[in-house]
């Protein structure tokens, strides 16, 4: 796909003032430092579109970026970071979760996991949230510059086996990505396309 525009609309806390077009919709979750808002400009080719940090919690809205003119691409918060108040922690897990749950336009989920680390029990139990309230999702793996072409294959087949121990019959649609050297953009902008293709009527 190309990318002719890559627009920041707005952020906020409450998915009930969200945009009201009724564009198909894709959002980026994942523990915080995962690398969410790097992959959103990865997948732009856009430095600065999305905010990024070193340091975790830096994205602490739902962001919705309009891309194309017809489709939406949200950056939220990450959850899983404990530096933050107990009280604060709860507000983001709170409208991640209302996000989900509400948000009409969303077409599908995009789990982010470090590609590095073997399965963390935050990132199962949220795709098995997502599953139970029947949220489509694929999985993307981060930061596989970090490893050599053998260690990420090996590590993807362990991830997926674990998920096949576990809650699934079968194994989401998966992508292994890097934000440095952009391995996966075409493969995950694809994806989208293909779904946009089936939902956008014009
Ligand atoms: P929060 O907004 O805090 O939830 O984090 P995030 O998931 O949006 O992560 P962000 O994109 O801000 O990236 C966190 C850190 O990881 C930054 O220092 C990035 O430069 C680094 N990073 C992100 N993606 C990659 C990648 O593909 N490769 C490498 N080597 N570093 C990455
Ligand atoms: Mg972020």
């Amino acid at each position: 796909m190309k990318i002719t525009s890559a627009e920041f609309v707005m952020s906020n806390s409450d998915v009930a003032k969200c945009p009201r077009e009724p564009l198909p919709e894709y959002a980026f979750i994942g523990r915080s430092n995962v690398g969410k808002s790097s992959l959103i400009n990865m997948l732009m080719n856009r430095k600065g579109l999305a905010k990024t940090s070193g340091r975790p919690g830096k994205t602490q809205l739902i962001n919705h970026f309009r891309i194309n003119g017809n489709w939406f691409l949200v950056d939220l918060p990450g959850y899983g970071y404990a530096k933050v108040s107990k009280k604060e922690k709860k507000t983001f897990q709170r409208y991640i979760t209302d996000y989900f749950r509400k948000r009409q336009q969303l077409v599908c989920g995009f789990v982010l996991v470090d590609i590095r680390h073997e399965p963390q029990q935050i990132d199962l139990e949220f795709m098995e949230w997502l599953g139970g309230n029947a949220i489509p999702f694929a999985l993307i793996f981060t930061k596989a510059d970090k490893l050599k072409p053998e260690a990420i294959e090996k590590q993807v087949q362990d991830y997926v086996k674990v998920l096949l121990n576990t809650a699934w019959e079968e194994v989401p649609p998966y992508f292994v990505t890097s934000s440095t050297n952009s391995m996966g953009r075409e493969a995950v902008l694809e994806y989208i396309e293909d779904i946009n293709r089936q939902v956008i009527t014009k």
